[in-house]
């Protein structure tokens, strides 16, 4: 059973805790609904004032909605589509203080201010993609980049 946890002020800390919870939860495990399913309620019940949690997954040349914790969303995203298509076209984390400012952003959810899209990336080809929206504008910094980067690059251990 999963012990929901009192994380610490420190959000180094906190986030370092959060990895190795990701860890425990995927350890063994080879499902890959199974997995992002955990990694989306986890990350989910450790992150404040965000409200839409997920993935979407690379098949057939566009992102298709895979496992997520918030209100229902779109189903498909090609290439350089929104922020989640730039990160895949970029293969680069998009970290975006002001949605209403990307040129392009998909609005899934009117309540989203501000977002961080995170590429998965297996044996140099574009697994897919962690999507985070947050209600308030600059909701993330450059310490939620870090270590979001790194609950991937754990991820994609456990996906391999
Ligand atoms: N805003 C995203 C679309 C996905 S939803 O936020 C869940 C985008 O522009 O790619």
């Amino acid at each position: 059973m999963f012990q929901a946890t009192t994380y610490s002020d420190n959000r180094v800390k906190s986030y370092e805790l959060l990895i190795k919870q990701l860890d425990a939860l995927t350890d063994g495990e080879k499902d890959e609904v199974a997995i992002l399913s955990n990694a989306s309620a986890l990350l989910n019940q450790f992150l404040k004032e965000v409200n839409w949690v997920g993935f979407y997954v690379w098949k057939d040349n566009e992102l298709v909605l895979g496992p997520f914790q918030g209100l229902p969303a779109c189903i498909r995203i090609g290439f350089g589509k929104g922020v989640c298509g730039t990160a895949v076209k970029e293969k680069q984390t998009q970290r975006i203080a002001d949605v209403h400012q990307f040129p392009g952003h998909i609005a899934c959810d009117s309540a989203s201010q501000s977002e961080i899209v995170v590429p998965i990336i297996i044996n140099d080809k574009v697994y897919g993609v962690l999507d985070i929206d947050s209600p308030i504008k600059n909701r993330f910094d450059e310490i939620d980049q870090t270590y979001l980067e790194k609950f991937v690059t754990t991820l994609e251990k456990h996906l391999q």
